[in-house]
């Protein structure tokens, strides 16, 4: 079935717009699983997730169960989780460290490289050469791979290397990974919640500017009270005198495939990393370090959020349904970071982010609104899509230029403009790719 009509791109005419039912119709929804999640690279964890020789993550991809797992030679693995003889799920926790997994139907046992390594009674079995020539072992996906520590995995074979596909979205994983001179690791332990909408709606929001100061008015206010506490003016002051400004505080990129980024200048002085900026331009070069020092929301297409600021969180995005979506976030830390600095960091974290923080739930809520104001059948035409169409660069504006990146567009301006157009990237690389699958 050819895709219906349901992203307006029309750049020469100043028109961008996304219809209702790319959020609210279930056929549309089931192609883009099968589109973007079981056919395309999409993130499946942290390699410091399964550090250790022999430790196992399990997951799902586009609802097929996966297991992640390092072998006794330190290689990562990512294989389908159903034991080759019946199909029983072979590995039932959450993650683990076992050298061998032994299937609890008929107890045909694996390596932690997914390799069987036993056939229970094998040689009493009465098999047929041709049962022996079969290959036994759990089975791979067709594409995993690493980028920095980022793995990633792809159900079909047919998808470009994992770095052609991340592009130039790359540098902004870099100035993330090389903000630790040992790399980077998650916390420990993950808060996963989930919202009455469309997956959708939590990719855009990350890199939603004009959101913020009507969203998030107590969150705001909140930030004003803590500016004016003696012995306060620390980050939160930086970021909110930031919305402030009018002069050119924030631009946004949009990359082939999907991904964006936008980016907000704070401060330097009141960010966290800037007691290290003599050393970090040294070992990253002054634009880079510079960079490391802006706020930055980074969407790699289709489930992975990035999020730097005063902490760095990770959030990854599990569509269950056409208006259900699971987020699981993590945060990001330096290894070897001091308990002082990661305690500090873990405050910072909480603050904003999760159910828990002050600004997430205020997200999650509206979501579940938009979701509600779908249910208006009659309107069919989004108009968010719009802000910031005059000033697009085609390419390269000066920001990227100074990193030594090409994206498809680039903007600049003051806070207020709070540029859309940086949704067009995903929306761009969305129907090409399902007309394509179509
Ligand atoms: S299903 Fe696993 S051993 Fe039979
Ligand atoms: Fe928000």
């Amino acid at each position: 079935m050819p895709l219906p009509p349901v992203i307006d791109d029309r750049p020469a005419e100043g028109i961008f717009r996304v219809h209702r039912d790319v959020f609210r119709d279930a056929a549309l929804f089931e192609r883009e699983m099968r589109t973007f999640f079981a056919g395309h690279w999409v993130f499946v964890g942290h390699a410091s997730q399964v550090p250790a020789p022999h430790d196992y993550l399990t997951l799902r991809l586009a609802g097929q169960p996966l297991v992640l797992m390092r072998d006794g030679a330190g290689r990562l693995h990512c294989v389908h989780n159903s034991c080759r003889h019946k199909g029983a799920m072979v590995v039932h926790h959450r993650r683990g460290n076992r050298r061998t997994h032994v299937c609890a139907y008929h107890g045909w046992s694996y390596g932690s490289n997914g390799a069987n390594i036993a056939i229970k009674a094998e040689a009493q079995g009465g098999y047929t050469a041709a049962f022996g020539a079969e290959c036994h072992d759990l089975v791979p996906v067709a594409r995993f791979a690493e980028y920095r520590g980022f793995l990633f995995a792809s159900l079909s074979a047919d998808v470009p290397p994992l770095e052609e596909y991340l592009g130039d979205a790359r540098v902004f994983i870099d100035m993330a990974v090389d903000q630790a001179e040992q790399g980077l690791e998650l916390v420990p332990g993950s808060v996963t919640y989930s919202y009455q909408g469309n997956w959708k709606l939590q990719l855009e929001n990350s890199t939603d500017a004009y959101h913020f100061t009507s969203t998030h008015p107590s969150y705001l206010r909140l930030l004003e009270r803590r500016a004016r506490m003696p012995g306060r003016a620390d980050v939160e002051k930086a970021i909110w005198q930031a919305e402030k400004k009018q002069e050119e505080t924030m631009g946004s990129f949009g990359f082939p495939n999907g991904h964006a980024l936008v980016w907000t200048t704070t401060p330097q002085q009141n960010h966290p990393l800037f007691p290290q900026l003599p050393q970090l331009r040294s070992r990253v070069g002054d634009t880079r370090a510079d960079w490391m020092l802006r706020t930055r929301q980074l969407n790699i297409f289709p489930n992975l959020q990035i999020a730097s600021n005063a902490a760095l969180q990770m959030r990854v995005i599990t569509p269950l349904a056409v208006d259900r979506t699971e987020i699981t976030s993590y945060c990001l830390a330096p290894v070897g970071e001091s308990p002082e600095r990661r305690r500090q960091r873990l405050r910072q974290y909480e603050d904003f982010f999760n159910p828990s923080g002050l600004a997430t739930p205020d997200d999650t809520v509206t979501y579940e609104d938009c979701q509600r104001g779908f249910a208006s059948g009659d309107i069919e035409w989004q108009q968010g899509y719009m802000r910031g169409m005059q000033r697009v660069v085609r390419g390269a504006d000066a920001h990227a230029a100074e990193l030594g990146i090409t994206p498809d567009t680039s903007v600049s301006g003051s806070f207020e403009m709070s540029d859309e157009t940086v949704f067009h990237a995903l929306y761009r690389h969305w129907a090409s790719r399902m007309e394509a699958a179509a």
